[in-house]
């Protein structure tokens, strides 16, 4: 974004000229040698230019700095030649020729794609050979979770300096402040983990006085460096009086005085101390004094009290970012003053007052500047207002989600012709929404009406004049009929219709028309049809069809898909010989009626964590995985929670378990399964915590190495042939005597296989339970059940023994 300057003095112009001659001997010596080599990359050189391109020792600086470097993706290619000038992210003064910027920005901020190539390695001091440097961004690299080194602080020519986002660690060097030049600082600590665990700490300083040298800078970025044991950090901005942006979020600071008695902060117009867990009143508060500010984040500060009327005296600002803070209360009546806002958020706070009300107090001087209106979760009341208020006019996003509001969404909302998101989900709202809602919001590009009661009542031949991306109408009323205006949304990312009263076929037009989504949700409806021949079109990486009435067999599935849950439809037919997904992670079909034998393609899931086929008429016997897919590959499953009961399978305990041996959940109940129980089953399926094969006829003894498993929580051998006592080995299974929650276990109840609500039913059955020698009888519900001391289920087959 810098403009590119060249500010070398004229009092330096004979000495660049004594340079220039030399390097135009150096250039007459390297075209010699090119010439007796034989290569043909000479096109770098500009030999009728009056000013050599590029100065040898500089050159050979960058070229050493390169060899400091890995560059995987080879990325530095163009650094070949002579004429370092034309390299890559190397810019030359067009007067000296000297290297006066190097922009080696990597990808990933701007792609979010960590498998992009970026730089690493090492930075080599022979950068110090550029002299003439006033420009260095390396920031958006991986470098190998080095220190920032010391000797950046002697390129004393720079102004701009970004060292963002690259994996530097540790302290920040003190030396920087010796950048007197510097403009624009920008040293924001790479994200990795930050507040969630110590795994990588980024960078910190214990002293940032070193930044008073830096006395012309006008822009600071130090979003996440640790700046945890800094009290005094305020006087040592205060000495920087042309500092127009600050961002210090994210650093661990604690202290925000109260006021600022004699301020230097006249240019700051940018001011973000967001994150920064301050824990005090709003108000007094030393930015206040600031009225010139344009914009502020004070987000995550856990500030507390009022919102402060001193928000009114801030006539210059733009944009007003006080979300996730404890303010309660409504907004103070003198925002009506601030007629340059544009952007306000005051989510997940506590204003509990009327949205009416709310809105009459937004700046109506504002000639309709207002674009963004963000007060989600904020506990805000009432009924919209019937007329549209004059400030929301030009709103292009109003997010309304999660408050108490009531009553129907006013027609007035179609007049916000530059709306591009209208979130209103997780409110009380109901009535109709219908064209007149709609129709001159060509603008649209998010529409979230989730949960309420909203019903959306459009003609069928409505041609929306919107293209969205994302469609959020969960349990709102789009049926009995197919939704038709859905056909023209074809670049849809995100769409959930579950649970809106559609008892409809499925439309043909409708797989093609949710191609592009990534999230396609229309569960809990009445919707009829068959699914596609194949989704190897669509591009969906989580599809959830479940509870309707789904025909037809279970084509093959898009490459991208991760999660899929069919379940509880009417789907017929074997399992597809191809799933066509190889990351697939969750496999939904229960509840259908699919026969057929489960197929050795299962083996090539190799991310699958979650299956679930139980209720279905699968049969045969289990295969083991084919040797030349697995075996040679010896690679195991990933297969944390299985379920196959209340199928017809048969055949001895599965052998393809062995391959398993994340396995936490496993239910092969009510089904045909023969034999005996394989000595195997402690060694290999070590993790295991829930095991039921009960409804089945394996016969014989319960082998010793079953008490190997000493995770084993639940254990349900019921309605079986099996036979003889209980290894007193048992005692050994301590996970049936811990009290404390197993929450891989839990996971599995809660959010994995068995969160579908009714199935948790299904092992809420009658047990008897054996608790330290106590026999009781247990009705509760299986998520406490791991929370018993012991719990075994003896019927029938086994006799009940004394145990303890
Ligand atoms: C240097 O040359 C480039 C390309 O001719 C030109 O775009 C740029 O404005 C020049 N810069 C200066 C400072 O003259
Ligand atoms: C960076 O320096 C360290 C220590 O000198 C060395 O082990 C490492 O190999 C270097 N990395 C590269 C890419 O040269
Ligand atoms: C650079 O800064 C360091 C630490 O602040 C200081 O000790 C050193 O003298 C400075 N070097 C120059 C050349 O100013
Ligand atoms: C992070 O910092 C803590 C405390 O300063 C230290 O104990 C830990 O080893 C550091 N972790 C890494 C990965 O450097
Ligand atoms: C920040 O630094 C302090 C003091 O060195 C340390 O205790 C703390 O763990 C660090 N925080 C993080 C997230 O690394
Ligand atoms: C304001 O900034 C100047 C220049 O850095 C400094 O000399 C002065 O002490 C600062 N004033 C205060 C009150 O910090
Ligand atoms: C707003 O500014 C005026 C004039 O500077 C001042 O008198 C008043 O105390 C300020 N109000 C608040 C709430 O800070
Ligand atoms: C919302 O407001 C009600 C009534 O004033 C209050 O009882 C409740 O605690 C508030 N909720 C939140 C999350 O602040
Ligand atoms: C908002 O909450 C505050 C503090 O709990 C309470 O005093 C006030 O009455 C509430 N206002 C409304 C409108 O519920
Ligand atoms: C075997 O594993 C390697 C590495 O995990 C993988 O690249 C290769 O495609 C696998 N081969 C087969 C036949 O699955
Ligand atoms: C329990 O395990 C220990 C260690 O593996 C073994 O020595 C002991 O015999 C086992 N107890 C019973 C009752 O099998
Ligand atoms: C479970 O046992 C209770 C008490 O004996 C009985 O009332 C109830 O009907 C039983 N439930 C089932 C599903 O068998």
């Amino acid at each position: 974004p810098q403009k590119e300057e060249d500010h070398t003095s004229k009092a330096k112009a004979p000495m660049d000229m004594l340079q220039l001659s030399c390097i135009q001997i150096a250039i007459a010596l390297l075209l010699f040698t090119q010439a007796k080599s034989t290569t043909q990359d000479t096109s770098a050189l500009h030999p009728d230019d009056a000013i050599p391109s590029c100065v040898a020792i500089e050159r050979s600086a960058l070229l050493s700095f390169r060899a400091g470097l890995s560059d995987p993706g080879n990325l530095l290619s163009s650094w070949k030649g002579d004429d370092c000038c034309q390299w890559k992210g190397v810019y030359c003064s067009n007067r000296t020729a000297h290297v006066v910027r190097l922009d080696l920005q990597g990808t990933y901020c701007a792609t979010e794609d960590w498998s992009t190539p970026v730089l690493g390695g090492n930075i080599s001091s022979s950068l110090l050979g550029l002299k003439h440097l006033q420009y260095l961004d390396l920031s958006c690299n991986r470098f190998d979770k080095i220190q920032i080194p010391d000797f950046i602080g002697s390129l004393h020519k720079l102004k701009y300096l970004d060292l963002s986002d690259s994996m530097f660690i540790g302290r920040i060097p003190p030396q920087l402040g010796n950048l007197s030049n510097l403009q624009y600082l920008y040293l924001v600590s790479s994200t990795w983990n930050v507040g969630y665990s110590s795994f990588y700490n980024g960078t910190y300083s214990t002293d940032i006085t070193w930044l008073s040298g830096l006395t012309i800078l006008e822009h600071l970025d130090m979003t996440f460096v640790n700046l945890s044991t800094i009290v005094h950090w305020l006087p040592v901005v205060n000495m920087l009086p042309t500092l127009k942006v600050l961002h210090l979020s994210d650093c661990q600071l604690r202290n925000s005085p109260d006021s600022l008695p004699v301020s230097n902060l006249t240019s700051l117009e940018t001011l973000d101390f967001s994150g920064n867990h301050l824990h005090k009143r709003s108000a007094p508060n030393w930015f206040w004094d600031l009225t010139g500010l344009k914009n502020l984040h004070m987000s995550s500060s856990g500030f507390y009290g009022p919102f402060p009327d001193e928000i009114g005296n801030m006539t210059s600002i733009v944009e007003l970012h006080l979300s996730y803070n404890n303010l309660v209360g409504m907004i103070p009546s003198n925002l009506q003053n601030l007629c340059n806002l544009e952007r306000l958020d005051f989510s997940m706070n506590n204003i509990n007052g009327s949205i009416a009300e709310l809105f009459h107090r937004l700046p109506s001087c504002s000639q309709n500047k207002l674009k963004e209106l963000s007060l989600s979760v904020s506990n805000l009341t009432g009924s919209l207002p019937t007329t549209l208020v004059e400030p929301l006019r030009n709103l292009s996003w109003l997010d309304l989600y999660g408050n108490k509001l009531t009553g129907h969404v006013p027609v007035w909302i179609g007049e916000l012709t530059q709306l591009t998101v209208l979130d209103l989900s997780s409110n009380n709202l109901d009535g109709v929404m219908h064209e007149g809602h709609l129709s001159r919001l060509a603008m649209l590009e998010e529409l979230t009406l989730s949960d309420n009661s909203i019903a959306i009542t459009v003609s069928p031949t409505w041609v929306p004049p919107f293209s969205l991306g994302i469609i959020e109408l969960r349990s709102c009323q789009l049926g009995a009929k197919f939704p038709m205006w859905l056909k023209w949304q074809t670049h849809v990312m995100s769409l959930d219709i579950s649970n809106t009263s559609i008892n409809d076929i499925i439309p043909d037009w409708f797989w093609t028309a949710a191609s592009s989504v990534a999230f396609l949700n229309i569960r809990n409806n009445q919707i009829t049809g068959f699914l596609p021949s194949t989704m190897e079109f669509m591009r969906a990486e989580v599809m959830d069809f479940s509870s309707n009435q789904l025909g037809g067999p279970i084509p093959k599935l898009p490459i991208t898909l991760i999660d899929l849950d069919l379940s509880r439809n009417n789907l017929v037919g074997p399992l597809p010989l191809d799933f066509g997904a190889p990351g697939l992670e969750k496999l939904f079909l229960y509840n259908n009626m699919i026969s057929g034998a489960i197929p050795s393609s299962l083996c090539k899931l190799r991310s699958l964590r979650s299956v679930d086929l139980s209720r279905n008429n699968l049969n045969g016997s289990i295969a083991d995985c084919p040797v030349n897919e697995s075996s040679s590959n010896m690679t195991d499953l990933s297969i944390v929670n299985l379920s196959f009961r209340n199928n017809n399978l048969s055949g001895e305990f599965p052998s393809l378990l062995q391959k398993c041996p994340r396995l936490i959940f496993l239910d092969l109940g009510h089904n045909q399964f023969s034999g005996a129980l394989p000595a195997w089953i402690g060694e290999k399926l070590s993790s295991l915590s829930f095991l039921r094969l009960r409804s089945n006829m394996f016969y014989g003894h319960i082998p010793d190495e079953l008490t190997e498993l000493v995770n084993l929580q639940y254990l349900d051998l019921g309605y079986n042939n099996i036979s003889g006592s209980i290894p007193r080995s048992i005692i050994n299974c301590t996970g049936m005597t811990q009290t404390r929650d197993n929450d891989d276990l839990r996971d599995a109840f809660t959010s994995g296989v068995y969160s579908a609500g009714s199935d948790l039913v299904d092992y809420t059955e009658n047990f008897t339970v054996l608790t330290k020698g106590q026999e009781r009888l247990y009705t509760g519900e299986i998520i406490y059940m791991v929370n018993l001391d012991l719990l075994i289920l003896w019927e029938r087959s086994l006799k009940k023994s004394a145990l303890l």
